[in-house]
């Protein structure tokens, strides 16, 4: 028997260098070795995403990116969150009455979105209880995310400890899987890459928008290596490749950059035509979906009966 994994990713917008080494890559080299389920996180992204045809156009990228990276879906279930969105709900609610306002205020994410001005809807606060949903449902072994979803899995644990303990033995406590080496792959501005702070180098750009990235990553003069572009850089190769070339570039900024540009546009080129191909065929992708829908269905209705009557709805 194998052990289960399961992870997700909001449909917010194109993927990037982050998503790929610090979740998707992942979820591609454990492909083999787990039962997993790996689906996009439609209901979450509804927490920001207020435009219908946004939203439909981030789900089938996302969908279509799994596949351009080498998902394979014969081995894994891909699914659309929403699939199964009466039963995550259904479970959220029983959690929500389980979870004090005070815990979910510690919350860093949430913390974080307010800080920056965003609206403190209730789907916001309570985003980390339809995340354990989404976990819990599954009874995955292990969560293998970016370093930023390590308190969200915690509280996913913390519920499932709850639960089990008020009620009956429901919930098997999940693992983080967080890769130290891109844990926290950087943005071209040496800060976590990420959409919201607009420093990422798409995964499926052109060779000439990717040029153009590179060419932005922010240097100082201090030293002889560029900080910022050798730990993008380290991504691509080891160590003792990037030695030899980093000595030759000493003090020499934009060869590495060159070196590094046609290192990113040389490892994407076979995905990202992948990537136009499937864009092409649309039902490629959905067909793909309809049939992880049917499993998880299957699989939430099922568990859902266990939670039911651990409860005493039934
Ligand atoms: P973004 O910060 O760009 O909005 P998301 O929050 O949608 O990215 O992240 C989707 C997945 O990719 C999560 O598992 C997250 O941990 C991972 N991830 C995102 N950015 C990075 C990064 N810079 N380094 C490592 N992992 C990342
Ligand atoms: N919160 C995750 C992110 O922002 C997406 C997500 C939702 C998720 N539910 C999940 C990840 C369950 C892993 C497991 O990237």
């Amino acid at each position: 028997m194998k052990k289960v994994l399961l992870s997700g990713i909001k449909p917010t917008g194109d993927m990037h260098l982050g998503n790929y080494f610090g979740a998707i890559k992942q979820f591609i080299d454990m492909q083999d070795s787990y039962e997993s389920y790996i689906f996009i996180a439609d209901l979450h992204a509804l927490t920001t995403v207020r435009d219908r045809e946004e939203l439909r156009k981030n789900i089938f990228t996302i969908a279509a990116t799994y596949m351009a990276c080498g998902l394979d879906p014969k081995k894994v279930t891909l699914f659309q969150q929403s699939a199964i969105g009466g039963e995550l709900c259904e479970l959220t609610w029983m959690f929500n009455c389980l979870t004090t306002v005070p815990y979910l205020e510690r919350a860093v994410a949430y913390k974080d979105a307010i800080a920056n001005g965003k609206e403190a809807t209730v789907g916001l606060f309570d985003y980390p209880i339809l995340m354990a949903s989404d976990i819990l449902m599954q009874n995955p072994d292990v969560v293998p995310v970016g370093s930023d979803q390590k308190q969200h899995i915690e509280y996913a644990r913390d519920t499932a400890e709850k639960f089990n303990r008020i009620w009956s033995e429901q919930f098997k406590m999940p693992e983080p899987l967080i890769l130290e080496s891109t844990g926290i792959v950087p943005g071209i501005d040496g800060r976590k890459m990420s959409k919201s702070y607009g420093n990422t180098i798409p995964l499926f750009a052109s060779d000439a928008e990717i040029e153009k990235a590179v060419m932005s990553i922010v240097t100082d003069s201090s030293g002889d290596i560029p900080t910022n572009v050798y730990a993008i850089h380290k991504l691509f190769k080891s160590e003792a490749e990037l030695a030899p070339l980093y000595e030759t570039n000493k003090g020499k900024y934009k060869a590495s950059k060159d070196a590094l540009a046609n290192d990113i546009k040389a490892f994407v080129a076979p995905m990202r035509a992948r990537y136009i191909e499937l864009c092409a065929n649309p039902s490629l992708v959905e067909d793909v979906l309809s049939a992880g829908a049917k499993v998880v269905k299957v699989r939430a209705e099922q568990k859902m009966v266990a939670v039911r009557k651990s409860v005493g709805l039934l």
